[in-house]
């Protein structure tokens, strides 16, 4: 880990370093190297890149005598359901903002935000702004009845949470390091920008020389790296460094209509993962991502016998809704 990085104050709820393997069934089959890191087993209330996050957002929570948490996302936020965890099993209250019509059954993660005991609060609105702002409210509230609020945005997209990324960079160095292997790309969902930032800050820190390829999944190319490169500025400057803005690419070919609609490319990419792997992807992350990766492996976007590398960012309890 880097030296600055051990600077800041970080649990260790996620079972690091996450395995990184081959898929042999899908290399073969598109004649190419592909390899997985399995961030969908950081190993906490069924895991996945949120996790990481959290390792050191909570513990930035703990140092300023937090004892609540207020976090805000969709009805099947697979962050709200990993920081409902995390926040049981550090004995902090937990109050979820959830956006979207309140669902007639509980199911996949709002099911088990019920079940971890955070409180809820539903918001019948599908703008991220009106989401925040009713947090913010809470947040408030909740200050002025003498709780002590830890309060973080959609998607734990801090600098502080992406630290968890620059971590994940150095776990990828490590694994090149050891086994020889060089990876000329690696691809992941873009989504809140906080995954891509700590990667991006890792890269310039650890002296990654491929390219590193957010699929985007919620916003535009243009908004997603603008928030990309403020993200990564503000995440580098805690590390005392510096990004190079160039090296933020984010592809949005393969959103679909919006944030969270089913696409052809992602079901075919869920299907190939499972039937070939027995990998289980999602609809509104992995899936999107690996159809992206599938597609530019098809589009021979690589150099012949590259190894490429897919960040299996979790969220497959998406598949349960
Ligand atoms: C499963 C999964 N993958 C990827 C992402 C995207 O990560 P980020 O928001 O850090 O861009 C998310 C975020 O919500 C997620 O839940």
């Amino acid at each position: 880990m880097n030296n600055n990085l051990k600077k800041f104050n970080r649990l260790s709820y996620s079972l690091l370093p996450t395995p990184v393997h081959k898929l042999e069934n899908l290399s073969k089959f598109f004649g190419a190297n592909i390899y997985c890191k399995r961030d969908d087993m950081t190993g906490f209330a069924f895991g996945g890149n949120k996790t990481r996050k959290l390792d050191f957002l909570i513990a930035e929570a703990i140092a300023q005598k937090a004892d609540t948490l207020v976090c805000v996302g969709a009805n099947q936020s697979n962050f709200c359901r990993i920081a409902s965890a995390y926040g049981a099993a550090c004995g902090l209250n937990v109050e979820l903002v959830l956006g979207g019509k309140k669902p007639a059954v509980n199911t996949g993660n709002l099911l088990l935000d019920y079940l971890f005991g955070a409180k809820i609060t539903h918001i019948d609105s599908e703008d991220w702004d009106v989401w925040e702002n009713e947090a913010i409210k809470i947040s408030e509230e909740l200050r002025k009845k003498g709780k002590k609020v830890y309060w973080m945005p959609i998607g734990g997209s801090t600098a502080t949470g992406a630290l968890g990324y620059v971590e994940c960079m150095s776990e990828i160095m490590d694994y090149s390091r050891k086994n020889k292997i060089h990876f000329e790309g690696i691809i992941h969902p873009t989504g809140s920008a906080g995954t891509q930032s700590g990667l991006v800050v890792g890269k310039k820190i650890f002296g990654y020389e491929g390219n590193i390829i957010g699929m985007a999944v919620t916003k535009n190319t243009h908004q997603l790296t603008e928030e990309v490169i403020s993200l990564s500025r503000e995440t580098a400057h805690m590390l005392e460094t510096d990004i190079d803005d160039g090296t933020v690419i984010v592809d949005d070919n393969f959103i679909g209509k919006c944030y969270g609609a089913h696409t052809r490319k992602a079901e075919d990419a869920i299907k190939l993962f499972a039937r070939k792997e027995g990998i289980l992807l999602d609809y509104v992350y992995s899936g999107k991502a690996a159809s992206g990766m599938l597609d530019y492996i098809r589009k021979k976007h690589f150099s012949k016998n590259s190894n490429i590398l897919f960040i299996h960012t979790g969220g497959n309890i998406q598949l349960f809704k």
